[in-house]
């Protein structure tokens, strides 16, 4: 079968098994010459089959030497349909890591429930002993809480007043403005739920109930917060309340965590292309400016040259983790530098459905985003039939 893209409403509902693969080798190969990096060696990665998950498991093992257990919640493939990208992704990431002599093995399931955590914490407890890093990547529309079986969706949307969104297709660049109503409290509630600190909490009772954090362990939420245009939709938003709920989670979890010596800390990173990040309105344009700007400034990242700098510099660097003031580690610096932003919100006022493809780097936004699926990687012959999927 040949396989083109096919995408509905910035989501694509098909992947391409050759590209998923030399992508992750890719991202292997940076990791691997941007290494060795000291500290973790073994790793659990809630998330870890794209994005920044899946950057962390490659920085884990090929940059830290690491045996790893992942947790994703991804399809396999049929003989009619294509499976989901972060399953080719996984079967790479495995295969390489075990070419290399580590272990790695992957739980495929919904990591909010109690079954996965059971699961997962008996391969942990019976191949790894101990975890030394725990990375929770998740990013999810929807929660079944195990407590009592409530299913809480997310939204996002603005809080207290509507907000007037453009909303691009970032296939065709298409921009279309919306009014996005304000949540209601139930759906704020609903989103703090999914999105929030929570399941991340969860996951470390388990682990410390079986004794399996090691002495020093350290455990890495993702957070984000983004420059003022984007604040309505994200950091004021119900994204933005889960994302507070997730960064005052570390201090719950600091209190458990000191008994071991252990250490819980959030990431800030940078805005960045990914299944997630697709579908918030507003965000893909900010992106695409924010492309053009680091890039011509040659500070641009995609997510395994921002891990890798996460490992590197702040969790394992030398002497104290460089931390912001409100305790959280940052490597969005580069991306809300005053210099950046300045340059991004130049932009931001002149950009018009008109002038965008001239003003931001759409060809950039574009790649990246048929690159999640594996399509237009560099080195792929699309013409060539795949009968293994
Ligand atoms: N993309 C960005 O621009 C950006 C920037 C800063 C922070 N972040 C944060 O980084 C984290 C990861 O986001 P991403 O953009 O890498 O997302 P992603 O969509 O690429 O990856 C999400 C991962 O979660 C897994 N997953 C989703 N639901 C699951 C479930 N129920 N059970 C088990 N696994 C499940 C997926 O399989 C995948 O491995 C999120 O917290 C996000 O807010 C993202």
């Amino acid at each position: 079968m040949i396989i083109t893209p096919k995408v509905r409403n910035n989501i694509f509902i098909n992947a391409h098994p050759v590209g998923c693969r030399v992508e992750v080798e890719r991202q292997i190969s940076y990791a691997r010459e941007n290494g060795p990096i000291g500290g973790a060696k073994k790793v659990l990665v809630i998330g870890c089959s794209s994005g920044f998950g899946l950057a962390s498991r490659i920085v884990s093992a090929f940059g830290c030497g690491a045996d790893t257990v992942g947790v994703m919640y991804e399809r396999e493939g049929t003989e009619a349909r294509t499976a989901t990208p972060g399953w080719y992704n996984t079967k790479t990431f495995e295969s390489h890591a075990r070419e290399d002599g580590l272990f790695a093995q992957t739980v495929n399931g919904d990591a909010f429930s109690n079954d996965v955590k059971k699961e997962t914490i008996a391969l942990v407890k019976e191949h790894l002993g101990y975890v030394d890093l725990i990375v929770y990547s998740l990013a999810s529309p929807v929660r079944t809480d195990p407590a009592d079986g409530t299913l809480y969706r997310s939204v996002l949307k603005p809080i207290g007043s509507s907000y007037q969104a453009k909303a691009v297709d970032a296939m065709s660049w298409e921009v279309t403005e919306t009014d996005i109503e304000p949540a209601n409290d139930e759906e704020i509630k609903a989103t703090v739920k999914v999105m929030g600190g929570e399941d991340w909490a969860l996951w470390i009772d388990a682990l410390l109930a079986e004794n399996l954090v090691a002495p020093g362990c350290k455990t890495v939420a993702y957070s984000y917060i983004g420059p003022e245009v984007t604040y309505p939709i994200y950091r004021s938003g119900t994204i933005g309340k889960a994302k507070e709920h997730l960064e005052s989670t570390v201090d719950i979890l600091n209190k458990k965590l000191a008994p071991c010596d252990a250490r819980a800390v959030v990431s800030v990173n940078k805005a960045l292309v990914t299944k997630a990040s697709a579908v918030i309105p507003v965000v893909p344009l900010y992106i695409a400016l924010l492309y053009r700007v680091m890039k011509e400034l040659g500070n641009h990242e995609g997510c395994i040259e921002q891990i890798v700098r996460l490992y590197r510099d702040r969790l394992y660097g030398d002497g104290p983790m460089l931390l912001d003031e409100a305790g959280r580690i940052r490597i969005d610096d580069w991306e809300m530098s005053d210099e950046v932003q300045n340059r991004v919100s130049a932009l931001w006022e002149q950009a018009t459905s008109e002038n965008l493809k001239d003003l931001g780097d759409l060809d950039g936004y574009k790649k990246d985003f048929l690159n999640l699926n594996g399509f237009d990687v560099d080195g792929v012959d699309y013409s060539q039939d795949v009968t293994d999927f």
